[in-house]
Order: C-alpha cells, then sequence, then structure tokens
C-alpha cells in the first residue's frame, strides 16, 4: 500500500468541515446495532432502580411492558431479559416453570409489542439460593447435569414465544445441548447468541445487585474465562459455532476489544459485545460528579466497540443513545 508522505498528503483536508469528515466517517453507530437489558421481578407497578445502576430498575411485567414498548418506539430492534424469581433454591426451580416470572414477561411483552425481538438469559444464577450457574455436588459446579437444566429453561422459554436464547453459564457444550433441546421440542428456527468468550470479570458487580445473583461462595473463575487469556477466547467461539451458534459474544466489552477484533476476524458469523453493567455503572458515577461528559464518552465507548468489529451491541445505554441519535439527525 503506497501510504502517501508529506507535504503531498495531509490528513487534515479531510477533517477540515463537519461534512467531509461525515463523508468519511468509517464507523457508525445506528439504533439497529442495540440490544437492551430488562431485568423483571414478580409484582405489580414494581419499578425500583438500581443503586449501582442509575436509570436502570428491576420491573414488575406491566412495567417490563411499558419499558418494552418504549424501547421499540425509540427503533431499537431487540431486549434481553433477566428474571429475578420469587423463591430460590438448589437447582433453581422457577427457571423451568411456564409460571416463572419470564415465561410470563415474555408473554406479555410479545402480546403489546409483536415485532420486538425477545431474547432471553439463559443461565441459573438469578435462581439458585448458592448463586452459581449450575448444580453444585460437593462444592463444585458440575457441567453435564447442568446442561439437562439449561435445555429444560431455553425450551419453556421458546414455549412462552422468546425469539432467541442466550446461553451464559460457560458450562462446556451448553450450546449443543440447548440447540438439541430446542430442534426436539420443535424449536429448530429459534437462534442462539452465545455468550461464547464470556469472562470472570469484576465489571459484573452491579449487575449482580440488579439482579440478586452473586454467588454465596467462591466465584466463578472455574467455569468464566481468565481475563488474561485470548487464544481462549478464539477455541471457545469456535466450539460454540460448532455446537450450533448462530451469534457469538464477548463479553465485557470495553476492556476486552482486542478480543471482538480477533473473533470478527477469525469468524464469519455476527459478533455480538455485551457493555456490561460496571462500564455503564463508571460513566454514570463520573457524569453523576460532572467529570464527564456522558453523551460523548458514551457515543465514543460504543462506537469503539462496533469499530472493534461488534455487529450488536447489548448495552444499559440502548434508550439514551437511541434519543441522541434521533436528537442529531
Ligand atoms: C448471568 C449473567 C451475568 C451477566 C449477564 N448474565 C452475571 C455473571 O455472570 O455474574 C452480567 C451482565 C452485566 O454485568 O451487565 N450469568
Amino acid at each position: 500500500m503506497h501510504l502517501g508522505s508529506f507535504p503531498q498528503t495531509r490528513l487534515r483536508r479531510l477533517r477540515r468541515t463537519p461534512a467531509l469528515r461525515r463523508m468519511v466517517q468509517e464507523t457508525v453507530l445506528t439504533v439497529n446495532d442495540f440490544i437492551y437489558p430488562l431485568f423483571v421481578v414478580h409484582g405489580k407497578g414494581v419499578r425500583r432502580e438500581v443503586p449501582s445502576m442509575p436509570g436502570v430498575y428491576q420491573l414488575s411485567v406491566d412495567e417490563a411492558v411499558r419499558e418494552a414498548e418504549e424501547v421499540a418506539a425509540l427503533g431499537i430492534p431487540a431486549v434481553i431479559l433477566f428474571g429475578i424469581p420469587a423463591h430460590k433454591d438448589p437447582i433453581g426451580t422457577e427457571n423451568f416453570d411456564p409460571e416463572g416470572i419470564i415465561p410470563k414477561a415474555i408473554r406479555a411483552i410479545k402480546q403489546a409489542v409483536p415485532d420486538l425481538v425477545v431474547i432471553t438469559d439463559v443461565c441459573m444464577c438469578e435462581y439458585t439460593d448458592h448463586g452459581h450457574c449450575g448444580i453444585v455436588r460437593e462444592g463444585e459446579v458440575v457441567n453435564d447435569e447442568t446442561l439437562e437444566i439449561y435445555g429444560k429453561v431455553a425450551v419453556t422459554h421458546a414455549q412462552a414465544g422468546a425469539d432467541m436464547v442466550a446461553p451464559s453459564g460457560m458450562m462446556d457444550g451448553q450450546v449443543a445441548a440447548i440447540r438439541r433441546a430446542l430442534d426436539e421440542a420443535g424449536y429448530a428456527h429459534i437462534p442462539i447468541m452465545a455468550y461464547a468468550a464470556k469472562y470472570a470479570s469484576h465489571f459484573y458487580g452491579p449487575f449482580r445487585d440488579a439482579a440478586q445473583s452473586p454467588p454465596q461462595f467462591g466465584d466463578r473463575r472455574g467455569y468464566q474465562m481468565n481475563p488474561a487469556n485470548v487464544r481462549e477466547a478464539l477455541r471457545e467461539v469456535a466450539l460454540d459455532i460448532a455446537e450450533g451458534a448462530d451469534i457469538v459474544m464477548v463479553k465485557p466489552a470495553l476492556a476486552y476489544l482486542d478480543v471482538i477484533r480477533a473473533v470478527r476476524e477469525a469468524f464469519p458469523v455476527p459478533v455480538a459485545a455485551y457493555n456490561v453493567s460496571g462500564e455503564y455503572a463508571m460513566v454514570k458515577a463520573a457524569a453523576q460528579r460532572g467529570w464527564l461528559d456522558e453523551r460523548a464518552v458514551t457515543l465514543e465507548i460504543l462506537t469503539a466497540i462496533k469499530r472493534a468489529g461488534a455487529d450488536l451491541i447489548l448495552t444499559y445505554h440502548a434508550k439514551e443513545v437511541a434519543q441522541w441519535l434521533h436528537n442529531a439527525r
């Protein structure tokens, strides 16, 4: 490639006016890029703000429907649902109960806004009394027994009308198990968005307040990935694609842009990135103190995540950004 040299080449020529800058902009955020997370709780008229996530609420089903209507009106194509059950137990029974919180929310949202894509998180940590993402035996999270439950949960969500499921527990073989369970139940058309490269990150702290899901003993390093690894992420992604993943996710996003880039370059599948709770909380906290310009910084972060190679971004900022993008027109 001939790169040119000064004084023939002056890169500032194409930066001189807003219109010129617009013409050569390489990465453009749109509302189509976003997936908005919702936390659903039992009850009616509940709208409880998560202290570490200003602007994010635990919502009862009726309130979640209102939120979903707002999301759809803003042009955001999808939500991802997380449920907080009425009771927790060792295997998380409410997780695969057709009358559980998530099936209720799916049915209500699909009825109110049929075109909104409803994705569900398939995991166990919100539902288990020990707070781990699988069945625990003698202090260990056991893999293969957990897969059976994931399959049941995914089918329960599909039966309630979910458009896509997103396994996030980081058990080996979870995509294959869920794919098989869905196919056998007649849901071969339901895609899987796999949390493929999910790291054992401290950026999930505020989410665990929102979903009331912190592990009650130990941590998740026995199943989630070591933040120091990138080759391993490529193996996780390759396995998930081989098992039938339709979309693969890297999580978190901001501190893992190199992982997003590596996955983007190695695989021809849609890549999602999760701009997680801690990333959101940092921006909100600094903005509240007047230390950062929230709008500018958020747009810069999300553009960077897309520039790194993400096709889709799960972000708590989705509604605000959708508004900013509309107003900028
Ligand atoms: C469930 C799950 C978690 C997140 C998404 N799904 C928490 C965890 O693994 O502890 C985190 C999302 C966020 O921090 O915004 N396993």
